[in-house]
């Protein structure tokens, strides 16, 4: 019997229903069930549907605590938005590395973890003007999503043997990220085996060109947790093909709901077309199986994925020559091939030889 999970899926618009067609058919290959629950989230149905479709998507993922979501058009409202502040996702894990076999304009090599305050920082306020020359806006950092941040980033070094950097400008902000770094120390005290440094953030930007090896889990506030990404994943080559974890947490700062997704949209010139390139949404599948503590599986669908695109198996945008379909199956193969479920036991031929 495999593990079974029940798994909320948010439909997409464009390109959402061939990554949702790929995802199913890769799910068949998993040594683990997942039950996909589907939510309507294509633009029409948001439209027709108004607030009814948000309700039902936060009561599916609330009962089943994971979810994967398609890219959907941003037209009246923002849908990652919304679900975003309904569900409390107070984090984004984010893991930029470089992918073999992607081209990119950097030389070396990038694993980063950076896990985000997805709340707060300067974005929450839009600011006003003060008389026509002067504006104004509120920084806010508050202890609960910094808390529960730095405790997610703390635990996923100490399951990987990483460290971690936490990284703000303390030394200017000193109320703002004086507060973040004090928290952060205070969490950091929990977990004394797990190495942690502090990083002035401009300084830390060079130092990830310069010296990428040096970081492992990066912990920032908002902004800069998005500066950092889009910088990170501009050297690893790979704007359109990563994914992340949006998390929220319980009153004891452990992950309540978890909402995976990738990072491109809905590519409406390529829709239907069969060019769509499943890699992200492998990825943020492969961040949905470690959710569930489905490690093995998890990183054989990571593993299988880019092991195929290091052999130059790769669909048009990456030069390459594969339909969202034929490197559907190659992952989906590649799988079943290292899948222990189809071996025979130790020194004993597979069956069938
Ligand atoms: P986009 O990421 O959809 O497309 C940019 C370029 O990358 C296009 O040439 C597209 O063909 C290509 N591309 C994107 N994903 C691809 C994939 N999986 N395989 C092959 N090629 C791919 O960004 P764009 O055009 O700015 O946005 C289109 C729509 O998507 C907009 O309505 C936007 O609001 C929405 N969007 C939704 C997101 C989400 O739901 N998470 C995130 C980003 C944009």
């Amino acid at each position: 019997m495999r593990p079974t999970y029940a798994v909320t899926e948010l439909l997409g618009d464009g390109i959402g229903p061939e990554l949702s067609q790929a995802v199913h058919r890769l799910s068949q290959a998993l040594p683990v069930q997942l039950d996909f629950v589907p939510v309507d989230f294509r633009l029409e149905s948001r439209r027709a549907r108004g607030r009814a479709i948000y309700d039902e998507a936060v009561e599916s993922i609330t009962a089943t605590r994971v979810a994967l979501k398609h890219p959907t058009t941003t037209a009246e409202e923002s849908p990652n938005a919304i679900l975003r502040r309904r569900l409390d996702l107070s984090v984004i894990h984010r893991p930029v590395y470089t992918i073999p076999g992607v081209p990119t304009n950097f030389r070396r090599e990038l694993d980063l973890d950076i896990v985000r305050i997805a709340t707060g920082g300067t974005y929450d306020d839009p600011g006003r003007m003060i008389g026509e020359d002067g504006a104004v806006s509120l920084r806010i950092v508050e202890r609960k999503p910094v808390n529960q941040a730095a405790r997610y980033a703390f635990n996923l070094a100490r399951k990987t043997g990483k460290k971690v950097t936490s990284s703000s400008k303390y030394t200017i902000q000193r109320a703002t990220d004086g507060l973040f770094e004090q928290i952060t120390k205070e969490v950091a005290a929990q977990f004394p085996e797990v190495p942690h440094s502090v990083e002035l953030f401009d300084a830390m930007l060079g130092k990830v060109i310069m010296a990428p090896e040096k970081f492992q889990i990066v912990l920032v506030l908002n902004e800069y947790g998005d500066f950092l990404s889009d910088m990170a994943c501009g050297l690893a080559g790979s704007l359109g093909i990563g994914a992340s974890a949006n998390l929220g947490f319980d009153a004891a700062a452990v992950v309540r709901v978890a909402l995976f997704d990738a990072a491109h949209g809905t590519a409406p010139d390529i829709a239907g077309k069969g060019l769509a390139n499943p890699t992200a949404i492998f990825l943020a599948l492969s961040l949905l199986l470690y959710q569930l503590g489905e490690i093995a599986t998890g990183q054989a669908v990571k593993n299988a994925t880019l092991g195929l695109l290091r052999q130059g198996v790769r669909t048009r945008d990456l030069g390459g020559q594969e339909s969202t379909d034929s490197f559907t199956e190659a992952v989906a193969a590649e799988i079943a091939r290292h899948d222990p479920r189809q071996d025979g036991p130790p020194g004993e031929p597979a069956p069938g030889t």
